[in-house]
């Protein structure tokens, strides 16, 4: 299984904020964004993840993250995305780095109360995403269930939401993705819908949606992004992170003061 973070994107919604600098590694308390993301699929065992990023900031993902990891064991490539052409598309930028082999895809401005480890390692063949209810289904893909959680439908940022549940920024696929994202054609608003491809498996009966009952914070807005820091401080979610994370992060800050010293 091997992992992705999609940290491109132009971050509007929270300017000025990331006129000169990236969404993903604007801080969330005390620790760049993306780190969360990176968390999720370190702690279920993912040691290939391939982060996609805008051209504008790769100079600034290389400089946190380039060799932070690698005497860590974990396996960090890089790709630029020339322009924000939707979701979907990171399997097609991801698909030498696949390699036929499955994934799990997660939005690097996602931060998750809920540990997915284990719906990462059981996953065997088809799609796995998540459903989340929320106040406002109809900024976000909206799955339709009915009875015994049967999914009816999935729809993208629909004005008239059929229901509640909201599907939050992991998704599980296996290595069909990248034939199927290689053929969608881009939405009215221009991009590779992410829900499209959700679509392809669900009208094969094989996507699996799980119901998951922690927070969410998309972290997209100025508002979500205050929240989120918030909670990160309140639950101490950084002690929380996979040891790893922390070691590396510890001996980064370490590396950087002795640079500093040096020069002073
Ligand atoms: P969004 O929040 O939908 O888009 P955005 O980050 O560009 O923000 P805004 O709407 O305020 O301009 O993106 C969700 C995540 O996916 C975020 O981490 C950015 C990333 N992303 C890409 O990497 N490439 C893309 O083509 C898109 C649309 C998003």
């Amino acid at each position: 299984m091997k992992g992705i973070i999609l940290a491109g994107g132009t971050g509007t919604r929270l300017l000025p904020l990331t006129a000169i600098t990236s969404k993903q590694l604007l801080p969330v308390y005390d620790r760049p964004m993306i780190f969360y993301p990176l968390d999720t699929l370190i702690k279920a065992g993912i040691r290939d993840i391939l982060i996609i990023v805008s051209p504008e900031h790769s100079g600034n993902f290389l400089n946190l993250l380039g060799s932070m990891f690698q005497k860590f064991g974990v396996n960090l490539s890089f790709v630029v995305q020339k322009s924000p052409r939707g979701l979907a598309e990171a399997y097609v930028l991801a698909e030498d780095f696949l390699d036929g082999q499955p994934s799990v895809l997660v939005l690097g401005d996602n931060l998750f109360e809920d540990d997915f480890t284990e719906a990462i390692q059981s996953f065997k063949q088809g799609g796995r995403i998540f459903a989340k209810q929320v106040p406002d289904p109809q900024r976000f893909g909206v799955v339709e269930f009915g009875s015994d959680y049967k999914v009816l439908s999935i729809e993208e940022k629909p004005e008239q939401p059929k229901g509640t549940f909201a599907i939050p920024g992991v998704y599980i696929f296996d290595s069909e993705a990248v034939k199927v994202a290689k053929s969608l054609i881009p939405s009215a608003r221009g991009e590779l819908e992410i829900t499209d491809l959700q679509k392809y498996y669900l009208e094969k009966q094989t996507l699996d949606v799980r119901v998951i009952t922690g927070a969410w914070f998309d972290m997209g807005t100025h508002e979500s992004l205050f929240a989120a820091g918030s909670f990160a401080r309140e639950k101490e979610l950084g002690k929380q992170a996979h040891p790893m994370i922390n070691d590396a992060i510890a001996e980064f800050n370490a590396e950087f003061k002795k640079i500093v010293s040096l020069k002073k």
